[in-house]
């Protein structure tokens, strides 16, 4: 029997579907393209989200683990990933649902502290270079190619201590750490990311108190935390090409996040400019350094930040500074461009809103964000679906850094509150991928990969276990985890195996057979 509160949502989920059917102006059958050869399709996770075992075999805390111990009340539900999915013991499940999904690439985060309990190479974890092997070792027998992400938001505890990505010294040890991970898993992983959205994590971390470490200081440890966050990257990207590439031959690159940028009114001229420097600011920061011809901060963020610095009465920049050395580092400092992308929004100039910190990455853009509320809104109160975003932002970034820079779609995928009947998210991976499908035919984007956030239901951050973007639904309530497939993921197999998407794959069904359901 399903609850009433459930059945309304399954209506609504009902109405969205229409909906997003009716942006695509098409109502069903297969879809116009086949994914191209060699196209990489894979699911991804990260560590912390899924791993639990917070504690065991000599792990060390990551500041996620600290931060939720002393603040229950964070997310909503009081939650914390100590036990999350329990991957740490179930990793063999995990696996044999990549392989039932057909997928040949799996995109997992090493716990940077699972491995250097301390974050130091002088503690090497033998229980976490066990834990990583056992599961490479898993997904070669299954044909599953691992990607690698070293860095997805869980420093170890002892590094945050002395101030996270704000110390300069963290990309000394972020090299550091990285050539262990090369050392002991290089020979297997050919595919790494550096860092995975360095935005987020430091605009929300540092900028912010909306992620840990919550240190709340805007404008000025945001821009930090970005400015040796990438330095890290270039230094772990050199130290692959130089002591590791000619032997293990992989490709290296980072993963950015963006939205897209939509402006308010498509015939103002001052909203569409406010959209381009929206994407300057929070796509271009990290972008321009590394894919950009002339690498360093791109221009308008230099000017804006220093001009502000100095009308607050700052001596410097608040933007810190690239030395000659620095850019030229930096500059193709990666070997694909790892985008993730989830949904849009509407953009229109603002000197001030009420929620904007002063200083801040937001006061320095001077850029209002807004959904159209038209948008459905299905989970996460910051996600709305707008399929054509995801080609608009394929092809600006494109446009912005060339043809020659292979993309990998290295997360996209929806939020909800749960349920094995997603068939809102059936429709919005079928939409979202048609619009790739599009940016690749008709656009010549260069897209080469797509990852689906995430394969389970797991730990989302700010919103604990409340909102979900599964393709395997998790009872987090049973001492198993136990895993069962939702709609979306018989789909996702069905695109994988016929490298076309049938609109019709799944049937939703009329109202009445859903109260059958
Ligand atoms: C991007 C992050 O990389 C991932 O950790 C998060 O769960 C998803 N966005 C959804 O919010």
């Amino acid at each position: 029997m399903l609850s009433s509160s459930r059945v309304a949502l399954l209506g609504a989920a009902l109405t969205g579907l229409s909906l997003v059917c009716s942006v695509r102006g098409a109502v069903g059958g297969p879809s116009n393209y086949s994914f191209p050869d060699g196209f990489m399709f894979g699911v991804a996770t990260a560590a912390y989200q899924i791993e639990g075992a917070w504690n065991e075999d000599g792990k060390g805390e990551s500041m996620w683990d600290t931060f939720l111990h002393k603040h229950p009340d964070y997310t909503p539900d009081r939650s914390n990933a100590d036990v999350a999915a329990d991957s740490y013991h179930k990793y063999m499940d995990d696996v044999a649902m990549i392989k039932d999904l057909g997928v040949e690439y799996y995109r997992l985060s090493i716990s940077w502290p699972r491995l250097l309990p301390n974050g130091t190479d002088n503690n090497i974890s033998k229980a976490g270079v066990r834990y990583y092997r056992k599961l490479i070792k898993e997904l070669q027998s299954a044909n599953i190619t691992p990607v690698v992400t070293l860095f997805h938001w869980d420093l170890p505890t002892p590094l945050m201590d002395l101030g996270g990505w704000a110390n300069p010294i963290m990309v000394n040890y972020f090299r550091d750490y990285a050539r262990v991970a090369f050392n002991l898993f290089g020979d297997v992983v050919k595919i790494w990311t550096t860092m995975n959205e360095p935005h987020q994590h430091c605009y929300n971390g540092y900028g912010s108190d909306y992620f840990a470490p919550a240190i709340k200081s805007h404008g000025v440890g945001e821009y930090l935390c970005i400015h040796y966050i990438l330095l890290a990257h270039a230094a772990a990207y050199h130290l692959y090409d130089q002591e590791f590439r000619p032997n293990q031959k992989g490709k290296v690159g980072i993963t950015l996040d963006a939205f897209w940028a939509k402006p308010k009114n498509n015939s103002k001229p001052e909203d569409i400019e406010a959209a381009e420097r929206y994407l300057q600011m929070h796509v271009g920061l990290f972008a321009h350094p590394i894919y950009s011809k002339e690498g360093d901060y791109p221009d308008i963020a230099r000017k804006r930040v220093d001009s502000i610095s100095l009308h607050e009465g700052y001596t410097r920049s608040r933007l810190p500074t690239f030395s000659p050395e620095e850019v030229n580092a930096l500059r193709g400092s990666s070997d694909f461009f790892g985008l993730n992308h989830y949904t849009t929004f509407l953009m229109s100039p603002s000197s001030w809103e009420k929620t904007w910190l002063i200083p801040s990455l937001d006061s320095d853009t001077g850029v209002k964000l807004e959904q159209d509320a038209k948008w459905i809104k299905p989970g996460a109160e910051w996600f709305s679906i707008y399929p054509q975003g995801f080609r608009k932002l394929i092809n600006w970034v494109t446009n912005q850094y060339g043809k020659e820079i292979p993309i990998i779609i290295t997360e996209n995928g929806m939020s909800d509150f749960g349920g094995i009947n997603d068939y809102l998210r059936v429709s919005y991976y079928n939409e979202y991928m048609a619009q790739m499908l599009m940016a690749i035919y008709e656009d010549g984007c260069n897209v080469q990969g797509y990852f689906a956030w995430t394969l389970m239901d797991d730990f989302e951050w700010k919103d604990g276990y409340v909102s979900k973007f599964g393709l395997y639904y998790v009872d987090f309530d049973s001492p198993e985890k136990t895993r069962t497939p939702k709609q979306s993921a018989i789909n996702y197999r069905e695109i994988v195996r016929t490298r076309r998407i049938n609109f019709d794959f799944i049937k939703k069904p009329s109202p009445a057979q859903f109260n059958k359901l």
